[in-house]
Order: C-alpha cells, then structure tokens, then sequence
C-alpha cells in the first residue's frame, strides 16, 4: 500500500488504533473459499484456538497444530462439537524434526497455503515476576520456532498473508517495547531498517543470551519486564520487517499482530478482553483482500488507554 494512501477504517469491539486499521468484516469482499488454506500454530487454546475457530466458521480449511497430541485433539474435538471440522497436525514450533515432518505433510495433503498465523509462544513468568531461567526456551520457541515454520512453509505460498502474533515494534509507530529497549546500540539496531538483516536480529539474541549466562542481563539495558518474551518478539518484530522487505512487490505480506492484554493462560487469566475479541480482529486482518493487504506493518488491538505489559 502507498505511504500517501489512507489505511482502511478500523472497527473493533474494545480497541482504537490510529496508525494502522482493519475493515470490518461486512465491509469487506469475501475473497476467500473453502478452498482457502489457513496454518494457525498453538491452537490448542488461548488465543490459537479462538482464531481456528474464528476461521473455520468463516468456512476457510483450517490446520490446528498444537505440541501435544491430546490437547490438540481434544480441541478438534471441541470444534467439532460446535459444528466446526478443522485439520489437525501435531506440530512442535521448537524443534525443527517436527517442523518438518509438518511440512512434508501439508505438501503432501495441501500444497497451497494461503494464510498463516504464527501465534505459538511461551512465557514462563507471572505477571510481575521476571526470571531468565528459561530463556533459551523463550528464544527458541517464539522467535527460532516461528522463523524456520515460516521458512519453511515459504515456498507453499500462493498468496497473502503471514502473520505473526506479536507485540510491538516498529519505527514508525508507537513502540512501547522500543522504549523500553535502553540499549542504545541495540534500539539502533533494531531500528535501523535499510541495514537490518537476519544476521543482526541474531546478534541481538545471541547477545542477549550471553548476558543470560554471564549474569550481567540486568545492567545492559534490555527490556525490564519479561525480558526474555519481550526480545523475543522484538527479534521476531524485527524478522517480519526484513521478510516483508524480501518480499516486497511479490505476493506475499507479512504484518504483526498484537492482540493486546488478553485473557488467557498467557496472563493468568488478566486481560481487557476475551480470546475471541482478539482472534476476531486477528482474523479480520488475515481476511483483508489481497489487494488490500499491506506488508510490514504493526496491528496493535489493545483497550484504549491500557497497556498490557505483554
Ligand atoms: N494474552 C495476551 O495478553 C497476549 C498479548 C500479546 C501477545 N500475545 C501473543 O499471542 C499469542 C497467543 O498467546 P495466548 O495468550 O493465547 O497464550 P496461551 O493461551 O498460553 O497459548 C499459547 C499456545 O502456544 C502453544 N505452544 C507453546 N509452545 C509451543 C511449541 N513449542 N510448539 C507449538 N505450540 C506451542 C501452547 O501450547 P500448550 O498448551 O501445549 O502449552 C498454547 O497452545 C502468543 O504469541 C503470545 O505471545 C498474547
């Protein structure tokens, strides 16, 4: 989309964002078919789950991946008891085998992919507690674990989206994350989008990850809350950035999500909204016709006014 072009109107049942926006849904053309295939990671529950659910009612064909194989068929088996008939793939974002296998799969039964939703995460901290016992975990799973799904699924793309479920980043819009990046070598970094490639982004975690292991993580100006969920998504952030510009001008986006503070196991149960508010705005991105799907671009849906520390 054209920087001069005004982005599309935004309605949302708890949220206002000034930068980017979302059309609802009856303003929308419904491009899509059953025919339309949409990969949401972590979908067992939370968030993941309402999206899948969100998806398939809109009648596209929806994988459900999750980690572990009961809990993904059991909410298969949910869905179903809804009406709703979804794929399933036990799918590991954290270890590459299973990355694969997945793959091997869906070209096998698919071959086309049109939508995919990165939303598989962890954190391991409460929501005031800060440990970096498991950060290796954190990094592997939410940035090293969608980047290779990502990768990987690439060449199945027929068109559109891949989202990457996220907090914020960017240099043009507002950035609580960023701001709470001290660093200033690091911010530069980040920031620096003409010179920002995969090589960068993994000398910032692999930096971060040594200063983990030396102890010294506190003084070294990383973010003060969930550190290391926070460099995480500000990795992944940055890694939609550098994809999006690959991409540019071919046919396929790539855009972050950021569902704001929502009420799921995430957060203790907390949060301004339910997973179905956030996966119906999710989903509303996702569903932009692909003419009017822009690239590289933050979607924030949070409560106006309240932050999440996520
Ligand atoms: N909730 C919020 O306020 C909030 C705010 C900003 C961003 N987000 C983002 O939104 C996304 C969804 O979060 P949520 O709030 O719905 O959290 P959630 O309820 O904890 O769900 C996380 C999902 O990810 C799965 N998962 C974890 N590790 C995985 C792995 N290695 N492979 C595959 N799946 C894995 C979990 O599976 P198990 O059930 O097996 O653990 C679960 O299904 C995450 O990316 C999160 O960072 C959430």
């Amino acid at each position: 989309m054209a920087s001069n072009e005004p982005e599309p109107t935004f309605s949302s049942p708890y949220t206002t964002t000034s930068h980017n926006s979302i059309t609802p849904p009856e303003n929308s053309r419904r491009w899509w078919s059953k025919d339309t295939v949409a990969i949401v990671t972590g979908a067992n529950k939370g968030i993941g789950y309402a999206l899948v659910k969100r998806l398939a009612r809109l009648e596209l064909t929806v994988i459900l991946t999750a980690r572990d194989r009961e809990r993904g068929l059991k909410a298969v088996e949910s869905l179903a008891d809804l009406g709703l008939h979804v794929h399933f793939f036990c799918l590991d974002v954290s270890d590459p085998a299973s990355i694969k296998g997945f793959a091997s799969w869906f070209q096998e039964k698919f071959g086309g992919l049109d939508i995919l939703v990165n939303n598989a995460a962890v954190s391991f901290n409460d929501i005031h507690e800060n440990s970096v016992e498991h950060a290796e975990t954190v990094i592997k799973t939410n940035f090293y674990g969608s980047k290779l799904l990502t990768e990987t699924l690439l060449p199945f793309f027929r068109r559109s989206a891949s989202i990457t479920i996220s907090i914020r980043l960017t240099a043009n819009h507002i950035c609580l994350e960023m701001q709470k990046l001290k660093n200033p070598t690091i911010k530069e970094t980040l920031l620096n989008e003409e010179n920002l490639f995969e090589e960068q982004i993994e000398g910032v975690i692999n930096l971060f990850l040594e200063n983990v292991k030396s102890g010294t993580w506190k003084s070294q100006g990383w973010p003060e809350l969930w550190t290391d969920y926070a460099v995480s998504k500000l990795a992944l952030n940055a890694y939609s950035k550098v994809l999006a510009k690959r991409y540019e001008g071919r046919s396929l986006s790539v855009n972050c999500f950021c569902p704001g503070f929502t009420q799921t196991s995430m957060t203790h149960g907390k949060g301004t909204h339910t997973a179905d508010d956030a996966a119906d705005l999710g989903a509303r991105l996702a569903l932009l016709p692909p003419e009017q799907l822009p690239t590289g671009k933050f979607y924030l849906g949070s409560s106006q006014g309240v932050y999440s520390k996520l």
